[in-house]
């Protein structure tokens, strides 16, 4: 719908504008695009000269400019659920018009068939709708232009290539849970402490590197999820506020959703995976960065010890002595990669029955043994617990759905020391935020 005499129009320059991508590899800033101070007229892009009316149009009433820049700013707040970047940097919001009290936006979708699709029409309708004076909202979607796209690729990638992200340099703390016996409760552990560090704010990804066993997508209730493709970008589907990927999300499936195909893979595919798993798949910055390890020491622990030797490490294990024994050849093989054992979390662990009584099928005192052994501390003991292994079966982890659950308290527990701990590089804290 062209603007009419008297219409204003206003437009979001989007990823054609000036972009991080020309300042070499630096992290992406938010740049070009419409800012809470940004009025129709200051966004500088390729699109300001349709930021004012048409010469012939008469001037539009200011109350119009004032809305349709209004409308942009509130467009600046909604972000792409997956990119996390707001929808005006982006290059999705394709401009704003605005008749009387009546604003029309164009949004651009990245994809045909967005999985987001609905969730951003929502908020931008919402964000439109929340500015005075505006009583209707019609918001026109459409889908980019494979050139719109490449702009929105290059400039979320800000320049970097397909180089392992994570890697010593990076601001985001790396940590591996790993175990040495099967069956202890490492991807348990590793959900539930991602969830947790999502919850109190930060932004976290989560990595099943448990190729043939992987078992996240179905502890957090995301077994049909599948990474979005945005021309070479890999967007990781998100469940509880976590970025998760993992091989079960590319495996064929049975009309029920469920994976066919069993994997067996040697060594060297392993890695490759691991590897693209850390560069082709773009979660964006991240505070911590989780890696749920298959058990034991075999291909896929020394590879992420290759790939990521500053990882910090968190071994599972039982209070049973043999499962504490194991655990500690697990720890050793993670410090020869050159990787820092931050402590031990027991899984299992006694608990008491409701009439009262003690109930420690797997022993007691595994946990600290091996703490002692490993000259690291005992960071939790988590007690057997019926709510955990039901939230674990639902795909709703208990540290959110029974957050008062003696064993989600313990998992708490990690969570915090977790968050507050700094990453090792002097000088560079690991950048708590909250939502
Ligand atoms: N503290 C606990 N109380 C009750 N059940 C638990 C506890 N910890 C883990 N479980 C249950 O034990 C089973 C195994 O846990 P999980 O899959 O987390 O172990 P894992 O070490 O990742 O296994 P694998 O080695 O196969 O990857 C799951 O069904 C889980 O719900
Ligand atoms: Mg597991």
């Amino acid at each position: 719908m062209p603007p009419r005499a008297g219409e204003a129009r206003v437009s979001a320059s989007g990823a054609s504008g000036p972009g991080p991508e020309a300042s070499g590899g630096s992290p992406p800033e938010p740049s070009g695009g419409p800012d809470s101070s940004g009025g129709p007229d200051s966004s500088g892009g390729p699109d300001a000269s349709s930021a004012a009316p048409d010469a012939s149009d008469a001037r539009p009433p200011a109350d119009e400019e004032r809305i349709g820049g209004a409308v942009l700013a509130r467009l600046g707040g909604v972000l792409d659920p997956e990119i996390r970047r707001p929808v005006t940097e982006l290059g999705m919001i394709g401009g704003v018009e605005v008749d009387g009290d009546r604003v029309r936006v164009a949004l651009k979708l990245t994809i045909v068939g967005c999985p987001a699709a609905d969730a951003i029409e929502r908020e931008v309708r919402a964000a439109a709708a929340g500015v005075p004076g505006v009583t209707a909202v019609d918001v026109a979607v459409s889908v980019m232009s494979p050139a719109e796209r490449d702009a929105l690729v290059r400039r979320v990638r800000g320049g970097r290539d397909r180089a392992p992200r994570f890697g010593p340099d990076s601001l985001t703390k790396v940590v591996a849970v790993t175990s040495g016996k099967g069956g202890v409760g490492k991807s348990t552990v590793a959900a539930n402490l991602a969830v947790a560090l999502a919850a109190r704010g930060l932004r976290v990804g989560l990595v099943d590197a448990d190729v043939f066993g992987f078992s996240i997508p179905g502890i957090l209730g995301m077994s049909g999820a599948r990474p979005t493709r945005v021309g070479e970008l890999m967007l990781p589907p998100v469940a509880h506020g976590v970025k998760v990927i993992s091989i079960g999300m590319f495996l064929e499936r049975t009309g029920a959703g469920e994976p066919v195909r069993a994997v067996s893979w040697r060594g060297p595919m392993l890695h490759r995976t691991i590897e693209q798993f850390l560069s082709d798949v773009h979660f964006g910055d991240l505070d911590v960065l989780l890696l749920d390890l298959p058990p034991g020491t075999g291909d896929v622990a020394i590879s992420v010890g290759q790939l990521l030797p500053h990882a910090d490490v968190l071994v599972v294990t039982t209070p049973q002595a043999a499962a504490a024994e194991v655990a500690e050849r697990s720890a050793a093989v993670a410090r020869q990669t050159g990787q820092t054992v931050l402590g031990v979390i027991e899984t299992m662990a006694g608990a008491t029955l409701p009439d009262g009584t003690r109930f420690e099928p797997f022993g007691a005192g595994g946990g600290a043994a091996l703490a002692a052994r490993l000259g690291v501390p005992l960071l939790a003991s988590v007690p057997l617990s019926t709510a955990l292994r039901e939230g674990g079966d639902a795909g709703s982890p208990v540290v959110l759905s029974h957050p008062t659950d003696p064993a989600a308290v313990a998992l708490a527990a990690v969570a915090d020391a977790l968050a507050t701990r700094q990453r090792g590089l002097p000088g560079r804290p690991l950048p708590v935020r909250t939502r």
